[in-house]
């Protein structure tokens, strides 16, 4: 009998990079999801489809690692399909780590919870990235609205009754693990420089997290647009991207950031009912693509079994 289990797709929302170094974050789940359909193979074989995951690694380490804690070796058959492609940096390789987790859970009826799962998806990334935060697992695995320190030192889940974005592609496909080290170099380079960004990043997440739980969206927006010009001063954004953040706020956004590790991918908008067709007009004169997401959705959830 197979079993078929998604998990939400990310977008960072304050605290990108400065989360790696322990900062804390905000990050929401959005309703563009990735499926796994996983049963028990008839042969000897694993049999494994899962063409829209950008890095395989994830689902070989996810199995190995499954089957050397667990002790469970059943060839396996494993599919996915996705709501989104992997190019937007909505975390294919998160979503499908905690997704098949929990399908593994099911499977083999581990009664695993879901914070048992969060930290076997944080390991599988360390060992497949050797680096990283961890925030896209934690959205994938508890999906809402997240204040999140790395490795899930804090978790706490801010109740936001809706979140109006508005995301712009770049048309650029960024590569996280190079701008995590591009980063990290600057930092060994001259780290008072890069620790004061970081924790003026700190700062503006604490007041986000505040003001998103007093629904206050245009302090938000500021504070979005304040951390889009310090990733600027980490050097990770480019022009695209600050084009697109320009013209949105120009357009009336409540505030505008890119979204991710920077260097392309996408960005994000704050909008009111009002603004939105305005602001989605001045990001695609900017060349961006307009995805449509909503925010704030369910974490991992078992789709059938
Ligand atoms: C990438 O989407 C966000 C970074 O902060 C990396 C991470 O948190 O793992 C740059």
């Amino acid at each position: 009998m197979s079993i078929t289990v998604s998990a939400p797709g990310k977008l960072m929302l304050l605290g990108e990079h400065a989360v790696v170094y322990g900062y804390p974050s905000l990050v929401t789940a959005v309703d563009q999801r990735l499926y796994v359909t996983i049963d028990k193979a008839q042969g000897m074989n694993d049999i494994i489809e899962t063409p829209q995951v950008k890095n395989t690694s994830f689902v070989s380490e996810t199995l190995s690692y499954f089957r050397n804690k667990y002790h469970k070796n059943d060839a396996l058959s494993i599919l996915t399909r996705c709501d989104f492609s992997p190019k937007l940096g909505f975390g294919s390789s998160s979503a499908v780590t905690v997704a098949l987790l929990k399908a593994l859970n099911l499977l083999y009826e581990l009664n695993l919870t879901n914070d048992e799962i969060f930290h076997c998806g944080y390991e599988i990334v360390l060992k497949v990235q050797g680096t990283g935060s961890g925030f896209d697992i934690a959205a994938a695995t508890f999906g809402k609205t997240v204040y999140y320190v790395r490795g899930g030192k804090t978790l706490e889940m801010i109740n936001v009754p809706s979140l109006p974005l508005v995301v712009g592609y770049s048309g650029v496909k960024a590569d996280t693990a190079t701008l995590v080290r591009q980063v990290e170099k600057a930092r060994d380079y001259n780290p008072e420089h890069i620790d004061s960004i970081f924790r003026a990043i700190e700062k503006l997440v604490i007041s986000g997290r505040d003001a998103l739980r007093n629904n206050d969206y245009k302090s938000f927006g500021s504070l979005m647009t304040e951390n889009h010009s310090l990733l600027k001063r980490l050097n990770v954004s480019t022009p695209v991207l600050d084009n697109m953040v320009d013209g949105a706020v120009k357009a009336g956004a409540w505030g505008a950031k890119l979204s991710g590790a920077g260097g392309g991918d996408c960005m994000i908008a704050l909008v009111s009912d009002t603004t939105r067709p305005a602001v989605e007009d001045a990001i695609r004169l900017t060349g961006g693509e307009i995805v449509t997401v909503t925010p704030n959705v369910s974490g991992v959830m078992i789709e059938r079994t």
